[in-house]
């Protein structure tokens, strides 16, 4: 039995941005999905068959990405055990950590070779497989931990790059600090590709838009150099000049900011965190109490996470 474990994230910076070849940050917190995996007679998960309308990530890794391994040698079935600390659809990178978690468990069970680079861009390929668009900002971020800085060009402390048609994104460490931060959860499903499209459309009509990708590109380099410097109460202001700009952009919503507004009178700052339109907001803060409270006055579930949490990591079991 194979025991893997890979966390979940928040995107701190440059959402949407990042789709123009724009800078972001993510970084990974400790609320962690689980994947058991063992030999079995049948290809089980949660003791069910796997099929892509049930579990599309888990069929599309064994049919097109385990199965086409150059190391792939043992077509004997497994049995899956998944849970998660991440409610499924809220923006907190549910859907990559279960990549990574799966495949680390995988690989490792029938002994073909990884590192956590092949691990990053095979869970990317799967996401992007399953969804048709995606950045590897999720599965880089839940297979690395810490904190990831995408970016348009290569760079001290690249840790990999992936292209998909025209766009190519480099990947680098940032090395991120403990910190605290509250999630406010609205209870809404994020559609993320419509929010890209409807950003896109936006960007297409108006040079308006466009420079406000580029105001989020510039505060979110900033955003970096606050992480290096450990300067909290600065980076706080950055993330919610990043919200009032993302709400310009029109991908917020009344849920978000009505649990933005709840969190700010306690928190360095706070913003949406990911594609918007429902899905999460993240607050950074040293009263999480407080936040959690007004949050769920206000309707919302929160979660108080730390920052700088470990990333994919396997455990082999009896
Ligand atoms: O859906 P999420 O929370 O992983 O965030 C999407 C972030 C976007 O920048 C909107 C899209 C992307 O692929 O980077």
């Amino acid at each position: 039995m194979i025991s893997a474990s890979a966390p979940g994230k928040v995107v701190l910076m440059g959402e949407h941005a990042v789709v123009f070849g724009k800078p972001a940050i993510a970084l990974a917190v400790d609320l962690r999905t689980h994947c058991l995996a063992k030999n079995s007679e049948e290809m089980l998960a949660n003791a069910q068959p796997i099929t892509w309308e049930s579990n599309p990530y888990l069929h599309y890794i064994i049919n097109e990405i385990y199965a086409k391994d150059e190391d792939f040698t043992d077509p004997g079935p497994v049995s899956f055990t998944l849970f998660s600390d991440l409610p499924a659809g809220s923006g907190l990178g549910s859907s990559a950590a279960l990549c990574a978690s799966t495949l680390g468990a995988l690989l490792t069970l029938k002994s073909i070779s990884w590192d956590k680079k092949k691990i990053a861009q095979k869970s990317f390929e799967s996401e992007f497989g399953v969804q048709g668009r995606a950045s590897p900002m999720d599965t880089s971020v839940c297979t690395f931990g810490g904190g990831v800085f995408l970016d348009s060009k290569p760079g001290h402390n690249m840790i990999w790059e992936a292209s998909r048609d025209d766009k190519s994104w480099y990947v680098h460490d940032l090395n991120v600090p403990k910190m605290t931060m509250v999630i406010g959860y609205t209870g809404i499903k994020k559609p993320t590709g419509p929010m890209v499209s409807k950003v896109a459309a936006y960007c297409k009509r108006t040079k308006f838009a466009r420079e406000i990708i580029d105001d989020i590109g510039i505060i979110t380099l900033e955003g970096a150099k606050c992480i290096r410097q450990r300067d909290l109460e600065q980076l706080g202001r950055l993330m919610t000049k990043n919200h009032k700009l993302l709400t310009i952009l029109g991908v917020s919503c009344p849920e978000l900011q009505t649990l933005v507004d709840a969190a700010m009178p306690y928190s360095y700052g706070a913003k949406l965190t990911g594609a918007g339109g429902g899905g999460s907001m993240i607050a950074l803060t040293d009263e999480p109490e407080k936040v959690c409270h007004a949050i769920k006055l206000r309707g919302g579930i929160s979660y108080t996470v730390t920052t700088g949490e470990e990333g994919l990591k396997i455990c082999e079991r009896e």
